[in-house]
């Protein structure tokens, strides 16, 4: 989508070791970093614009930084509450393992459920298998790492695809720049 918008590393991101690349044309730096940094990145200014999961942002908690201006449409799936099929989870405090704290906390504490949430870095699917958790609150695409584990996908807590955001800052001091970049990629978006 980039390339389709005109800004393209001089180098192949995929190949280099480099984290940082000039564009072809001289007017944008790329830069490559984890999913879960591009937010801070951008509400402190240090990039101007990211591309990032909704997922991400809603895990990372405020926004009081950048303004998302643009749903990119791709790497679409869910989050969602999953657990073994026939699971009863109507009463008692539920264990939820997750590696979305903020957000399945929000979630449980909205509907008044008490939840205690246990932090994975992945493969969250085996924690219900080996009795770690009750269920769990994960990224679901296919639904098929669900299925092969014998877990049911239950709720959807949120739809996820990339998203454009903006440091606050930057919509300001460089409008014309980061307005023309957003309206670009929204066209290709619509293309
Ligand atoms: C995600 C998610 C599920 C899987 C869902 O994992 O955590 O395990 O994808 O996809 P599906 O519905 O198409 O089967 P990811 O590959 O990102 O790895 P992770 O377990 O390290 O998070």
């Amino acid at each position: 989508m980039l390339a389709t918008a005109g800004i393209e590393p001089l180098e192949d991101p995929g190949k280099s070791r480099k984290l940082i690349f000039e564009s072809s044309a001289g007017d944008h730096r790329l830069v490559v970093m984890r999913g879960s940094d591009v937010p801070t990145y951008v509400e402190y200014g240090a990039a101007d614009v990211g591309i990032v999961g909704k997922d991400t942002l809603l895990e990372h908690g405020s926004d009081a930084g950048y303004y998302e201006r643009l749903d990119l449409g791709i790497a679409r799936c869910r989050i969602m509450v999953a657990a073994p099929a026939g699971a009863d989870l109507r009463h008692g405090k539920l264990r939820v393992a997750t590696k979305f704290p903020r957000i399945a906390r929000r979630y449980f504490e909205a509907q008044g459920r008490q939840v205690s949430i246990i932090k994975l870095a992945g493969a969250m699917e085996i924690a219900p298998l080996m009795d770690l958790a009750d269920c769990i609150v994960d990224i679901v695409d296919t639904g098929n790492t669900l299925r092969a584990n014998g877990l049911v996908a239950l709720e959807t807590i949120a739809e996820v695809s990339s998203r454009v955001i903006v440091n606050r800052a930057a919509m300001k001091t460089r409008f014309d720049d980061v307005q023309s970049l957003v309206e670009t990629l929204r066209r290709v978006v619509a293309a």
